[in-house]
């Protein structure tokens, strides 16, 4: 079975995936309608040159704004939502988790109860592998793994995956779910592992590793993911939900000695200079040990397969962010788009410290870098 979808709501549209989902999927539809806060992570100047293009359009809001969300489906003759909108960052949920009640929970009931309305249009839910809680040494998650979130973040994601799956059974509402690992690219924001390393390397600056460092990760380029989200939108069985995986298994401390291998490449820097830059700080509360993903069901039933090797989507993404900290003075991207009511606040927590460092302004001409890697006709 294929969906007709042409005409998409956007959710989290201004943040990390979101940005590059529309980026990927403007050409391929007749409209898509972003919505988003504009919270500290929103970040309008991803898309700054799609700004003016005639099949997009941006609308700053809540997602807990229901007449909001009713008038666009309404107005617009949508086909879909894709709801990335979310507050993201694990260490932002262990200092304060109501934050992320209110946008990852009562925000999609929110679009769930607007959608009661327009039951033809489909909804897909961005969720995360980290429903699933912490493996050991061993094995993996598949779609059947039971929901075992250990943290405020991923907590707050599986209520809002049970939700979906309550408003598809009770009100007969088309939906999908994915649960993808972790994501990395151009344009994540700088409090985030990999870019949070390239920074600090960059500027020299001693860079702190969670406990042993030992914790496993399996990462995905981004751009997969939105491949994976563009397959299940048009292909993906009602009520169904999908694990989307690379199968490329690190350490934190592997993670950062790769970039630093693949950044000494492209800065001369010798590798030992970036080493000496770590330092292992008192672990995060509750720390997830390993994730893995089993992607066999997306790959056999939709045929998607992750593309991007993991050094080659790397070295994109040190391109990206070598210009993207280069120039200090460009013009902050968050600076007129940050309601400080939005902004969680988060400070020491005991003995462990989240360690977030401020926002850097973007360079003119990373953007200008990201946008013809993601769209070769600009
Ligand atoms: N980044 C990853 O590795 C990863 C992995 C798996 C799943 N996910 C999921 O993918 C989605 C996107 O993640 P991301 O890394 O791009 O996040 P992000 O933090 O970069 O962006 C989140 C966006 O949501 C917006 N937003 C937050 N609250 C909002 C609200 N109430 N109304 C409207 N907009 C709001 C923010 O302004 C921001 O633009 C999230 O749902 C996340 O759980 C992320």
């Amino acid at each position: 079975m294929q969906r007709k979808i042409e005409r998409i709501l956007v959710t989290g549209g201004a943040g990390f995936i979101g940005s590059a989902f529309i980026r990927f999927a403007l050409p391929l539809c007749q409209k898509i309608v972003n919505l988003d806060l504009l919270t500290y992570a929103g970040n309008l100047r991803l898309l700054e040159d799609l700004a003016n293009h005639p099949s997009y359009r941006f609308v700053q809001g809540d997602i807990n704004d229901q007449p909001l969300v009713e008038s666009l489906l309404k107005e617009e003759g949508l086909d879909a939502i894709v709801h990335f909108a979310a507050e993201t960052h694990v260490d932002r949920s262990i200092a304060s988790a109501r934050p992320f009640l209110e946008a990852n929970v009562l925000g999609t009931v929110a679009l769930l109860e607007a959608l009661r309305k327009f039951p033809s249009i489909h909804f897909h839910h961005v969720s995360t592998d980290e429903v699933y809680g912490s493996l050991g040494e061993s094995g993996v998650f598949c779609e059947e793994s039971l929901y075992c979130p250990n943290s405020p973040y991923s907590a707050s994601k599986a209520a809002s995956d049970h939700f979906v799956r309550a408003f598809a059974h009770t009100y007969g509402l088309s939906t999908t779910l994915s649960h993808c690992s972790n994501n990395f690219g151009a344009g994540q924001f700088s409090e985030k592992f990999i870019p949070k390393t390239l920074s600090q390397c960059l500027a020299g600056e001693p860079l702190s590793i969670y406990g042993t460092g030992k914790n496993v990760r399996d990462w995905l380029y981004v751009d997969d993911h939105l491949e994976a989200i563009w397959a299940i939108l048009h292909k993906g069985e009602r009520g169904e939900s999908y694990n989307i995986g690379g199968g490329s298994e690190l350490s934190n401390l592997a993670m950062a000695h790769r970039l630093m291998d693949l950044l000494a490449e492209q800065t001369g820097v010798g590798i030992e200079t970036y080493r000496s830059l770590i330092r292992f700080v008192s672990d995060r509360p509750g720390h997830d040990f390993r994730y893995a993903i089993d992607a066999s069901k997306i790959e056999k039933t939709l045929g998607w397969r992750p593309r991007v090797g993991l050094d080659e989507g790397l070295r994109e993404t040190i391109r990206f962010y070598i210009d993207f900290f280069k120039d200090q003075s460009a013009i902050g991207l968050n600076s007129c788009n940050v309601p400080s009511d939005k902004v969680s606040s988060v400070g020491e927590t005991g003995k462990y410290s989240t360690e977030l460092h401020e926002f850097k302004p973007i360079a003119d001409q990373s953007i200008a870098c990201f946008a013809k890697r993601t769209n070769p006709a600009l």
